[in-house]
């Protein structure tokens, strides 16, 4: 099948408020310059959002990772479980084709999907309500026929009953996911007929169709504020977990920052085009100078991260070792890499290294160990 963009784009695409925090904190799961290694997390969020992939959803992700459009186009095109294409407002249905579920009537199924739904894969039905497609084994072959319908599997499926649940979703319901013709979960038909004595204190339905059931966001869009955030160190709200806004440690009295006002106005000068920045105090900015700190000795700062530390007038370890918490606040906007300087300890690690004292790190870096020059 060919997978290419869709005719018709939206003029636009952003993450919620939620979503950007956590894809944001994503993207601190990586070393720096690994940071496209969080593609897939993100597209995925993104079509979780909004359904399907745009051009502008790919190009945002794009600029979050600071990757060619056409890498991250070539990731959401190359994998079928990103939908480059509208649809269905209430669900996409992915029914399964391979062998035990071809044999045990897949096909009955997807002649409901063209019946009800669309005479095509991919195209949406006449109501916007349901799309579908058929995918390759989703390795439920013991409960065939099967489909995946948003998040969950629904098994031991007839087209009678695939028809009804159909109408069901149309009508705002969500038919409870597993296995549709009585059985628990992948037991013989007949019933079990060993291990019986596990049968007693399970739950209603099993594991999986138990979860989903509890869960219920079976075909819900997520726009992260229905499921928390799965960052253990970024929480919903930003802060960075075990360093709650009132449970902080006190911090050290700032020490004084480089003056470096002039130099700092001759640079803005210099950048006509940049934008005034309200938060930051200029007493903090520094310009990049021929006896700066090589920042790149602070674990988690590469040669990106030194650039866009200079670019925000950072300099010095004595400058980080100074940083409270609204500084790393500030900087962790500025830098699109929340949680990251709590991470990965800059402020302690800069206290040693303003002191003149050294880390391992700081040694390997010292010794070209680590960033080629
Ligand atoms: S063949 Fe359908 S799930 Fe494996």
């Amino acid at each position: 099948m060919l997978r290419r963009l869709y005719h018709e784009q939206p003029e636009s695409f952003a993450f919620t408020e939620a979503n950007q925090t956590w894809a944001e904190a994503q993207i601190t799961k990586y070393p720096e310059g690994r940071q496209a290694s969080a593609v897939i997390p993100l597209l995925w969020r993104a079509q979780e959002q909004e359904g399907w992939l745009s051009k502008p959803a790919i190009e945002a992700v794009a600029d979050m990772l600071d990757m060619a459009y056409i890498r991250v186009l070539e990731v959401a095109s190359f994998y079928f479980m990103f939908q480059l294409q509208p649809v269905g407002s209430v669900a996409h249905i992915q029914i399964c084709g391979t062998t035990s579920c071809m044999i045990c009537g897949a096909e009955d199924l997807i002649a409901v999907c063209k019946e009800k739904i669309a005479n095509k894969p991919h195209q949406l039905s006449a109501d916007g309500k349901f799309s579908w497609e058929e995918v390759e084994c989703l390795g439920a072959c013991t409960n065939a026929p099967m489909a995946q319908i948003g998040k969950d599997y629904y098994e031991d499926l007839t087209a009678d009953g695939f028809a009804k649940m159909l109408d069901e979703m149309a009508a705002g319901k969500v038919p409870t996911p597993g296995p549709q013709n009585g059985r628990y979960a992948s037991e013989p038909l007949s019933g079990l007929t060993s291990l019986t004595e596990y049968d007693s204190g399970k739950t209603q339905y099993n594991a999986s169709a138990q979860l989903a059931t509890d869960i219920g966001d079976t075909i819900k869009r997520i726009d992260g504020t229905e499921v928390p955030i799965l960052t253990p160190w970024v929480g919903k709200d930003g802060v960075v977990a075990g360093r709650a806004a009132e449970g902080q440690p006190p911090k050290p009295a700032p020490t004084p920052k480089p003056a470096v006002k002039q130099a700092e106005e001759a640079k803005k000068a210099e950048t006509k085009t940049e934008k005034p920045k309200a938060k930051k105090p200029a007493a903090k900015k520094a310009p990049v100078e021929s006896g700066a700190d090589d920042l790149k000795k602070l674990k988690g700062v590469g040669p990106a991260l030194e650039k866009k530390l200079h670019d925000n007038g950072v300099t010095s370890f004595a400058q980080i070792a100074a940083w409270n918490a609204e500084d790393i606040a500030d900087m962790d906007d500025k830098l699109s890499f929340k949680g990251r300087i709590e991470r990965d300890g800059w402020v302690d690690q800069a206290k040693l290294l303003a002191a003149g004292e050294e880390t391992e790190f700081s040694k390997k870096v010292a010794k070209g160990d680590v960033y080629e020059d």
